[in-house]
This record gives structure tokens, C-alpha cells and sequence, in this order.
């Protein structure tokens, strides 16, 4: 038979076209959308990338459970005046390990997708206790009640089993240190904590250090303080090759 005519079939029979065109319209739908179900396909892995710590993550917690998502993102957008500002643009794979992600979509604040180790932990006590005491024109509000609160930390365990559950690669061994690597994180070698164990499950460069200058206590500012300076820090920029961007670019 000649194709036209099969063709001819179709655009008389209005119920068959609609029908050819909605199985046509799946498969394509279909071929463009599974692969994004598979996050390692959609998302490049990137050296030095690691879950949040038990404490990075009770800080996290802290972070959304206060809404500071409402006044600052977490995602610096390959522009210019952007780069400039904050430093490499924001790559996926940066908050792969984020469950639900802050990129957020207001800036009353700066973008903080790079505010670790841009700041001393002092800084960022004062700044959260009294935002006016370190800069006078802020209109962020206090959170001196942060240093007051202990920590909850006897119930991270459950908080990494769950994100493993979404895909978040911790271990057994994480799971069953997270109180006691929280503790550890919060105190340092400087306040005679064994550090060997946390560094072997997070990695060397982990900050474990009294973060709130209250050794006596673990509080919400530790674990607040302590996620804030991780965070951008993950990915060392200088030894990728390939993403980023040289000085010359950046001028342009
Ligand atoms: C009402 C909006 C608002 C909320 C809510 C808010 N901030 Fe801010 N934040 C600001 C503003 C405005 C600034 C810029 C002035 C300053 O540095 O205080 C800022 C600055 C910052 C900075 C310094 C960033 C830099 O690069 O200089 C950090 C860190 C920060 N906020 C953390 C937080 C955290 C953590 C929370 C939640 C506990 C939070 N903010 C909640 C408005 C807010």
C-alpha cells in the first residue's frame, strides 16, 4: 500500500490520530524523563563531596527549622557579578546531599552556597546572637537563643538512616557513632576529644573544634556554626579540572 495512504487513514479517523499522537508524544516523554530518575546520571560526581557530619546535619536541621532558607539561598548562579560576589558558581553535585535542598529563592541576606571558612566561628556567634554588633546596618534577626539550647543529638542516628534511605551513602559505622561523632565534632583535640574515629568516617579536613566558645556544653550554635562553616568548603575548586573557571573568564 502506499505510505500516503496509510497517512490518509489516520487524518480521517480522528480518534486513531489522537491516539497515534498521544503514544508517540509518551515515548518521547518517556525517553527524556527516565534518565532523570536516576540522580547519578543527572548529577556529575564531584571530588570531595561527603555527607553532612551528625553535627553539620543537626545544624542543617536548625537551619531549616528556623526558615533561614526565607531570607538567604544556597546558590550561586553562573553570572558574572555572582561569581564575583560569591565565589564559583554553584554545582549540582554540591547539594546532592541535601534532603530537601536550600537553594532557596530569596536573598534578603547574601547567598551562603560559600560562607564557610569565610568567617571565624567568633563571627558568626556574634553575628547570630546580635547581627548589629558586627554589622551595624543587618536587619537579620537574633538568634541568641541558639547558645542556649543544648543540642538534640541522641536522635541523629534515626536522622542518618533516614537520608540513607534517600540516598545518602552513610555507613553502618556512621550510623552507630552519630551521637558520639556529634560529640566529638563539638568538642576538638583542643578540648581532648579523640578525633581519629571522625576523621576516618568524614574525612581529614572535618572541623571538630568548640565552635560556640561554651566547651562545657554542646548547643544549637555549635551545630549551627559548625554547618554554616561547611558549607562551599566540600569541593576543592583548585584541583577540579575542566569546571572552573580561570581569572581571565571571571574578567570578561
Ligand atoms: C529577615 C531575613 C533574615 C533571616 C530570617 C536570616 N538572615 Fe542571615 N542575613 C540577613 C541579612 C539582611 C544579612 C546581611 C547583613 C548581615 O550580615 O547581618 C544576613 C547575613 C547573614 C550571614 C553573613 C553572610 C555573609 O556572607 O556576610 C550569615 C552567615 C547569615 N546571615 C546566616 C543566617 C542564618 C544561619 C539564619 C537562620 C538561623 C539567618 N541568617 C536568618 C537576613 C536574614
Amino acid at each position: 500500500m502506499n505510505p500516503l495512504k496509510k497517512h490518509e487513514f489516520l487524518e480521517k479517523h480522528s480518534i486513531v490520530l489522537l491516539i497515534a499522537i498521544i503514544v508517540t508524544v509518551l515515548i518521547g516523554g518517556i525517553i527524556e524523563i527516565i534518565p532523570l530518575f536516576r540522580q547519578e546520571t543527572v548529577i556529575e560526581s564531584v571530588e570531595g563531596m561527603r555527607p553532612y557530619t551528625p553535627l553539620e546535619l543537626a545544624g542543617y536541621n536548625i537551619y531549616v527549622r528556623e526558615g533561614c532558607y526565607n531570607c538567604h539561598s544556597q546558590q550561586i548562579r553562573p553570572l558574572r557579578d555572582e561569581v564575583e560576589r560569591y565565589g564559583h558558581y554553584s554545582l549540582a553535585a554540591e547539594s546532592m546531599y541535601d534532603h530537601p535542598f536550600q537553594w532557596g529563592s530569596k536573598r534578603t541576606g547574601p547567598d551562603l552556597a560559600r560562607v564557610g571558612a569565610k568567617y571565624s566561628d567568633e563571627w558568626h556567634v556574634a553575628h547570630l546572637i546580635r547581627p548589629r554588633s558586627v554589622v551595624p546596618e543587618s536587619i537579620m534577626p537574633s538568634y541568641s537563643f541558639l547558645r542556649k539550647n543544648g543540642a538534640k543529638l541522641y536522635d541523629l542516628d534515626k536522622h542518618l538512616k533516614t537520608l540513607r534511605l534517600m540516598g545518602v551513602p552513610y555507613t553502618d559505622e556512621m550510623i552507630a557513632n552519630a551521637e558520639k561523632d556529634a560529640l566529638v565534632q563539638a568538642t576538638g583535640e583542643a578540648g581532648g576529644a579523640d578525633i581519629a574515629g571522625l576523621q576516618e568516617r568524614y574525612g581529614e579536613r572535618v572541623n571538630a573544634r568548640d565552635f560556640d566558645g561554651q566547651p562545657e556544653m554542646v548547643s544549637e550554635m555549635d551545630a549551627l556554626v559548625a554547618y554554616l562553616q561547611v558549607l562551599g568548603t566540600m569541593v576543592d575548586f583548585d584541583t577540579i579540572k575542566g569546571i572552573q573557571l580561570s581569572k581571565e573568564e571571571v574578567a570578561q
